[in-house]
């Protein structure tokens, strides 16, 4: 049942971006090839399932949540290219094929990034049929929150304090910090556009959701750091084994591998105890949450 909905929605998400990077402009079809390749056909799609989840928990319609489930993936996409270029992670292997500089170049793949970022927030502020100032209002306050997720105190900032600690003896909050900016904060955006998609964005509920968001987003990085060191290439899809060949600092390498697992589940814990104001309609949340500690890949 959890499974055949998750199934269901990573199929629909596939065919929305598909059609979001139909980009009919020959001049630059070494680009959008570049854009294709690495969005297309891989990868788990967890933060666009958060999207639908929540925005169905609280009564949205899947085609109000189409938009902001394409433009969370989109930037995760061109979060990953980046990551994985030889001036960031140097890494060969993603979703089990070459990474993006790799089966093109680093200049497509720098660009590919750039344009995948944009093109989220171009299909994150399309027209939408109904009525244009609730919709406007609900856009903006998309764009607000995603836009925040990615920036210095999000993603950018989470991915300058990975790069700067190479090599560095973090303590865990340190981590935590880290963490919390590079993978949660996108993670905990996946789950306010949902609500902000549905009419929630201020209220209790909100709260409790923004708090699920950002405990099962650190929770999905420190399963990260696990499967960086239990996982294997054909599991995974990428090179293990690369953060303590770089000396990054993580939660298996700082805390170890059994201190870390019982912080995911923690974090997992005060993920789904955070949930208690929405009730049954939540249920999937938990599921997920669930599924984010237990995944193998
Ligand atoms: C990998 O994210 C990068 C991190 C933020 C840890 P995912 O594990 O969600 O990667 P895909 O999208 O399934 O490939
Ligand atoms: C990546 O963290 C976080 C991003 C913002 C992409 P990692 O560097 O650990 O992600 P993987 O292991 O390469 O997927
Ligand atoms: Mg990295
Ligand atoms: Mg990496
Ligand atoms: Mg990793």
């Amino acid at each position: 049942m959890f499974e055949a909905r998750v199934a269901s929605l990573q199929d629909r998400i596939e065919a929305v971006l598909d059609r979001a990077l139909t980009l009919p402009d020959a001049a630059t079809a070494r680009l959008r090839d570049a854009m294709r390749y690495s969005v297309l056909g891989g990868g788990k799609r967890l933060r666009p399932v958060l999207v639908y989840a929540t925005g169905s928990a609280l009564g949205a319609p899947l085609e109000a949540l189409d938009a902001p489930a394409a433009a969370v993936e989109l930037i995760h996409v061109y979060s990953l290219i980046h990551d994985d270029l030889p001036a960031m992670d140097d890494d060969d292997l993603r979703r089990g094929r070459p990474t993006c500089h790799r089966a093109f170049d680093e200049p497509t793949a720098l660009l590919a990034g750039d344009a995948l970022q944009a093109h989220a927030f171009e299909v994150l502020s399309q027209p939408l049929p109904g009525d244009p100032v609730q919709l406007a209002g609900r856009q903006i306050a998309m764009i607000r929150v995603l836009a925040a997720a990615i920036g210095t105190s999000g993603m950018a900032g989470g991915q300058a304090i990975d790069l700067e600690s190479i090599g560095c003896a973090l303590d865990v909050p340190a981590i935590e910090n880290m963490h919390r900016r590079k993978t949660g904060a996108l993670i905990r955006a996946s789950v306010l556009l949902g609500a902000i998609a549905a009419g929630v964005d201020t209220g209790d509920r909100y709260e409790a959701l923004a708090r699920f968001g950002a405990e099962v987003g650190l929770a999905f990085q420190i399963q990260d750091d696990i499967l960086d060191v239990e996982g294997s290439a054909a599991r995974l899809g990428k090179t293990p084994g690369v953060d303590a060949a770089r000396t990054k600092p993580t939660y298996a390498t700082r805390a170890g591998l059994a201190e870390a697992r019982l912080l995911a589940h923690a974090a997992h814990d005060r993920a789904v105890a955070a949930l208690t104001p929405l009730g049954a309609a939540a249920d999937v949340l938990a599921h997920l949450a669930r599924y984010i500690v237990r995944r193998e890949h």
